[in-house]
């Protein structure tokens, strides 16, 4: 695994692309879930650009922040509570494309615009959400949704 983070030119599928085989390569060579998402995060966060990319861990009933990218987060947020724990809750990826139009939305950042919040399965059983805000409205499509579903099953 190379370093570096390769970017492709082109639109969002080539980024995905590209994206999904380096870090297929990266979680293939390290066990460690905390040092893979970790890199994800980064990696994720610098292909696009985006305000804020990372993961929130199941503890209990509340999820806790993990590793991200980004400006300074809530730490916890209870089980259906904001758009994190209403994916951990419906166990459905959510796609907002107005956070404003959300029931509940938990506004860590005024900057954040619209998100997407993707559960990660271990087996039959959701251990992690992966939260990416953008300060742009309606970032987020069903492109986004289903790499990075594949994305998180590497994890
Ligand atoms: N907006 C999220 C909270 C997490 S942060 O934005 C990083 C939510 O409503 O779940």
């Amino acid at each position: 695994m190379a370093e570096n983070l390769l970017i492709a030119e082109g639109g969002k599928e080539q980024k995905y692309a590209l994206l999904y085989k380096q870090i297929a390569a990266l979680t293939e060579g390290e066990s460690d879930t905390i040092a893979n998402m970790a890199n994800v995060a980064a990696m994720i966060h610098f292909t696009f650009g985006f305000w804020w990319t990372g993961f929130y861990r199941v503890a209990g009933e509340e999820l806790v922040l993990g590793p991200f990218q980004g400006p300074l987060a809530c730490s916890r947020i209870k089980y259906g509570r904001g758009v994190c724990g209403t994916a951990w809750r419906e166990q459905q990826t959510q796609v907002v494309p107005d956070v404003e139009q959300f029931p509940g939305h938990i506004a860590c950042s005024s900057m954040s615009r619209s998100e997407i919040v993707v559960p990660v399965w271990r087996g039959e059983e959701i251990v992690a959400v992966l939260d990416i805000d953008s300060e742009h409205l309606a970032t987020f499509d069903e492109v986004d949704k289903e790499w990075l579903k594949r994305i998180v099953a590497l994890l």
